[in-house]
C-alpha cells in the first residue's frame, strides 16, 4: 500500500468527480474535500454530528477513503462501506442521535461522571465503528481538557547525588528502596543506599512486575514502618513502587485499583522515581502497569496525578551500562509514547510539543546509544526522550500498539520495549490514513521529508538498525493471532487510536507484525 500511495498520480479533477458520483451511488454523504496531505490521499465526506450534551464537543473523521482508491480508476477497495445517511452532509439518521444521547447521568460526582464518560466514549466509539464496518472514526474528546504534571524534575549527570537532599524535604527517613537484581548487579543500588543509610531495600522486582510481587512489597512497607518509597530502575521498579504507593494508602490489592474499578482518592507517599533505562517514562507518567497472571493481561493503574511521582531524578549516568538489546527496546519506547499520543484522538497542544521532541530525539540518538553506550551525549539525548515520551501521555491512553503489546504481553513474558516496537510500524502504516498530516510531522522530527508514507519507512529502518527481535524472538507464533487480536480489541488503549480497529483490523496489523525483521 505504501507504495501504492507514493505513486499516486493523474488528473485530480476527474479524480474528484469520479469519486463524488461513487459516493452518491453508495448514498454516501456528499464529497466535502479530495485532497493529498502528508502524501496520502485523503477523501473527506460532509457529515453532520450531534454533540451530546455534558461530554463536550466531538470530532469526528469519517469516510476518509485515501489508500483505497486504486492508481488508475479511482474505484474503492470497499474499506469506508457507508451507512444510510442522505448525501449532502445533512441530518443523521435517528439511530445515531440515540447514540449521541447515551450521556453520563448528571446525579453522579464529578469523578464518577469523568469514568463513566471513558466507558460511553469507548462504547460510542466501538457502536460507530460497528455500524460502519471499518471506517476512521475519532472518540468523543471533552471540550475542556487538563495537563497535570504532578512530578518535579531533577536532571542533569550526576543527578544521584542530590538524592539525600531531595528524600529529607520530601520528610523520609526510611523508605523502602525498589530495584531488581540487574540494576543491583549494575553497581546503581550501592551509590543511591549511601545517601539512604535507614532505606530498606526490596530489590525482587522482575520485568513486567504482577500483582503478587505488589503485594509482597507492600507487606515489606508496612511491617518496616517506611515512610516513603525510592525506585531505582526501569519501568518495573517505578511502577512497582507505584503500586505498592496505591496499596498502601488504601488498602487491599492492586487489582482492585485497575483503571475504572475502584477509583485512587488518596495521594501516594512521597515517591523519588530513579530512571535507569530510557524508555517507559514511569518516572513522570500517571500510570503503573502490573500484570495479571490469572487473567493473562496486564492492566493500568492511574490516571491520576495521585499516582505520579514526587521527584523524578533523571541522572543519564546511570544509563551508561545499560545493554544494547534493553537501550535499544526501551528507546523505541520512548519513540512508541511520542508516536502514538502524538496522533490519538486524546492529543492536544502541550503534549503535541512534548512528543515531536520525543521523536526527534530518539530518531537523531537511539542508533547512536545502541552502538556506543558510553556516549555521554547519547545517553542524556534519550533520558530527555523518554521523559519527554513519558509526558506526552498525560491522564489519557496512548494507542493501538501499546493495546497490542500492552495485551499480548500478558501471555509471553518479554520486554515491553521490543515488542511495542515490532508492532508500531504495521500499526502506523495501518492508522496513517486517519491522521496524514500529523504522520508527515513524525516524519520530519524523524529527520526525512515532510511525507507520512517516508516517515514510516524510517520508522521501520530504525526498527531493524536497533537490532528489535522478531514476533517469533519475543515467543509468539503466528497461530496465536487470532486470540492476540481479540484480546487487543478488548484493551482501553484501543479507544484512543486514531482509525477504528476491530478484531480485523487488529489481524491484519498482526499478520504485518509477524512478517516484519526476517532478512
Ligand atoms: N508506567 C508507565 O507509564 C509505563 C509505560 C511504558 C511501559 N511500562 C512498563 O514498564 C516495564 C518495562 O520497563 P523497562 O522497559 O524500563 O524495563 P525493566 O525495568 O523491566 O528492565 C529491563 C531489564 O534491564 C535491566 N536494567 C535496568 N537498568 C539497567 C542498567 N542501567 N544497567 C543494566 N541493566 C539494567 C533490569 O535489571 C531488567 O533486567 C513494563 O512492565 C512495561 O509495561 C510502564
Ligand atoms: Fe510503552
Amino acid at each position: 500500500m505504501l507504495r501504492e500511495l507514493r505513486d499516486f498520480g493523474g488528473a485530480f479533477r476527474d479524480l474528484e468527480r469520479h469519486v463524488d458520483r461513487s459516493l452518491a451511488r453508495l448514498g454516501a454523504p456528499g464529497l466535502h474535500e479530495l485532497r493529498i496531505c502528508g502524501g496520502v490521499l485523503v477523501c473527506e465526506v460532509e457529515q453532520a454530528l450531534s454533540q451530546p450534551d455534558g461530554v463536550g464537543a466531538a470530532r469526528l473523521v469519517l469516510g476518509e477513503a485515501s489508500g483505497q482508491l486504486s492508481k488508475g480508476g479511482g474505484e474503492r477497495a470497499g474499506d469506508c462501506r457507508r451507512g444510510p445517511a442522505r448525501r449532502g452532509g445533512r441530518a443523521l439518521p435517528e439511530s445515531r442521535r440515540e447514540l449521541a444521547e447515551g450521556e453520563v447521568p448528571k446525579t453522579h460526582s464529578p469523578t464518577i461522571r469523568g469514568r463513566l464518560r471513558g466507558l460511553f466514549r469507548l462504547n460510542y466509539a466501538r457502536r460507530r465503528g460497528n455500524e460502519h464496518e471499518g471506517g476512521r472514526l475519532g472518540v468523543q474528546v471533552e471540550t475542556v481538557r487538563s495537563v497535570e504534571v504532578p512530578t518535579r524534575i531533577v536532571h542533569g549527570l550526576g543527578a544521584l547525588g542530590r538524592l539525600r537532599e531531595l528524600a529529607a524535604e520530601l520528610g523520609m527517613s526510611r523508605p523502602l528502596l525498589v530495584t531488581d537484581r540487574g540494576v543491583e548487579a549494575a553497581g546503581l543500588t550501592a551509590p543511591a543506599l549511601e545517601q539512604l543509610p535507614h532505606a530498606v531495600v526490596f530489590a525482587d522486582v522482575f520485568p513486567n512486575p504482577d500483582v503478587e510481587l505488589v503485594g509482597r512489597a507492600s507487606a515489606v512497607y508496612l511491617e518496616e514502618g517506611c515512610d516513603g518509597l525510592v525506585a531505582l530502575g526501569g519501568g518495573s521498579p517505578i511502577d512497582t513502587a507505584k503500586a505498592v504507593g496505591v496499596e498502601v494508602v488504601h488498602g487491599g490489592s492492586i487489582l482492585d485499583y485497575e483503571y475504572d474499578h475502584t477509583p485512587i482518592t488518596n495521594r501516594i507517599p512521597p515517591l523519588v522515581a530513579i530512571p535507569t533505562t530510557a524508555g517507559t517514562g514511569s518516572e513522570v507518567t500517571l500510570w503503573s502497569v502490573i500484570t495479571d497472571h490469572e487473567r493473562q493481561i496486564k492492566f493500568n493503574v492511574g490516571g491520576t496525578p495521585l499516582i505520579g511521582a514526587h521527584v523524578a531524578l533523571v541522572d543519564p549516568e546511570l544509563m551508561l551500562g545499560l545493554p544494547p538489546a534493553v537501550t535499544a527496546a526501551t528507546g523505541m519506547d520512548a519513540l512508541s509514547h511520542g508516536v502514538e499520543c502524538f496522533t490519538c484522538d486524546y492529543h492536544q497542544p502541550f503534549n503535541d510539543a512534548v512528543a515531536l521532541q520525543a521523536i526527534e530525539l530518539v530518531g537523531r540518538w537511539l542508533r547512536v546509544a545502541v552502538n556506543d553506550g558510553s556516549n555521554v551525549e547519547a545517553r542524556t539525548h534519550m533520558a530527555h526522550a523518554a521523559l519527554l515520551g513519558g509526558m506526552s501521555y498525560g491522564t489519557e491512553s496512548a494507542g493501538a500498539a501499546h493495546a497490542m503489546s500492552q495485551s499480548a504481553g500478558g501471555v509471553h513474558d518479554c520486554p515491553h520495549g521490543a515488542l511495542t516496537a515490532r508492532v508500531l510500524g504495521p500499526v502506523c502504516e495501518y492508522n496513517m490514513i486517519a491522521a496524514p498530516e500529523r504522520y508527515a510531522r513524525i516524519a520530519v522530527a524523524l529527520g526525512v521529508k515532510a511525507d507520512a508514507v517516508a516517515g514510516i519507512e524510517e520508522l521501520y529502518r530504525l526498527t531493524d538498525d536497533v537490532g528489535i527481535p522478531t514476533m517469533e524472538q519475543l515467543g509468539f507464533s503466528e497461530n496465536e493471532i487470532p486470540m492476540l487480536a481479540r484480546i487487543a480489541y478488548e484493551d482501553p488503549q484501543s479507544i484512543g487510536n486514531p482509525r477504528e480497529v476491530d478484531v480485523v483490523g487488529y489481524e491484519e496489523i498482526y499478520r504485518n507484525a509477524f512478517s516484519r525483521g526476517k532478512r
